[in-house]
């Protein structure tokens, strides 16, 4: 089929995304999110999330289908984040994916959900998506994973991902220990603007030589969040006035030097002269200025979707689905499973 009409669900963390894209144009991408509930805990609730996505999935697909000027009859198929995730949240959404295959009468897709962050650049409708292969650095609250790709339907490699926390789980949780509100990496963001990044020098994790053998593409940001509150505490133990935007600013460039170091060496070992970045913490400034410099040396073109392709949305497990579909890719069975640990 050229141009399918596809309908995308993704309820994978704490959005309801539900996106409609024809081909490779984006016709609607409507979201739900149930940040505000999961503030008090400081982080995402699991069970919270999948009540969360119950409430909002219908009416989300209904907005969607809406705005996209579409019956839902009109649809050559739908498509649904089947992992990885939470597994009560994608139960959500494949639960709802299975009865509109089902009712309508549709092929389903099911679709790797961290695939789908890199299939949302072709929806940019700022230029052309990029060729193959790239590398793509994807960093949420939820994920950092490296991933090259040389064919987005059929030649994803993941190359390395965090051994404990995501970056943007790090951001969180500094920013808890700073005093400052969930979700913290906006707001770490804020205050760093006005601080000193060289004013601690905060560890970067897995970037020893030793590390390095076993673990060149994968990332830790557990010990450098310790080292930070490990850092505060001594500072108010010791009465004296903590510093927050200087370890705000100090915080926020080591996780950059981090990601952007470790991309930008996978860009050179896999001779690879693209970079894709995604995930929610693309909104982080630093990141987003580092990234520019470095790439730029290397001789690297860079790409980042705008922002509302970047963070979790339906519109790219849509365009996932529709490249399946262009690709000859045949449709899901609809026995399969909600898998948290879904592999690339
Ligand atoms: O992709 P996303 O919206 O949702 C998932 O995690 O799935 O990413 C949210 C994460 C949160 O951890 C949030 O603190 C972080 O992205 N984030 C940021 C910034 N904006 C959002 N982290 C650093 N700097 C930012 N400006
Ligand atoms: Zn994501």
């Amino acid at each position: 089929t050229d141009n399918p009409l596809v309908l995308g669900i993704e309820t994978s963390c704490d959005e309801t995304g539900i996106g409609i894209v024809r081909g490779r144009e984006l016709l609607s991408n409507t979201i739900a999110s149930s940040m505000d509930e999961h503030a008090r805990y400081g982080g995402v609730v699991p069970e919270v999330a999948a009540r969360a996505h119950l409430e909002a999935i219908v009416p989300a697909i209904h907005e969607a289908v809406a705005e996209a000027g579409i019956s839902l009859h009109d649809l050559d198929a739908i498509a649904v984040t089947s992992g990885p995730g939470l597994s009560g949240a994608l139960m959500v959404g494949i639960g709802a994916a299975k009865a509109l295959a089902v009712s309508l009468d549709k092929p389903l897709y099911a679709v790797n959900h961290l695939v789908g962050h890199v299939g949302a650049d072709i929806l940019d409708p700022a230029g052309d998506a990029f060729e193959y292969p790239t590398v793509a650095l994807l960093v949420s609250g939820g994920h950092t994973s490296l991933l090259l790709v040389r064919d987005l339907v059929s030649n994803v490699e993941l190359l390395g991902e965090t051994i404990d926390d995501a970056a943007g789980e790090a951001f969180d949780k500094v920013a808890r220990v700073l005093g400052l509100p969930y979700p913290g990496g906006p707001q770490i963001d804020r205050v760093a603007a006005s601080g000193d990044p060289k004013a601690i020098r905060f560890p970067r994790g897995l970037t020893l030589p030793k590390d390095l053998e076993k673990h060149r593409y994968d990332f830790s940001f557990s010990g450098l969040k310790t080292a930070v509150a490990r850092w505060v505490e001594k500072k108010r133990d010791d009465g004296d006035e903590v510093p927050v935007a200087d370890v705000a600013a100090s915080f926020r460039e080591a996780v950059a030097d981090v990601l952007l170091t470790k991309a930008i060496a996978a860009c050179h070992d896999y001779d690879v002269p693209r970079l894709l970045l995604g995930g929610g913490v693309v909104a982080n400034a630093r990141v987003r200025e580092l990234a520019a410099e470095r790439a730029q040396a290397a001789g690297v073109q860079l790409r980042i979707p705008p922002l509302s392709l970047c963070t979790d949305n339906g519109a790219m497990i849509a365009e996932l689905g529709a490249q399946l579909i262009m690709n000859g890719h045949a449709p899901s069975t609809l026995d399969f499973p909600a898998d948290s640990s879904l592999p690339v």
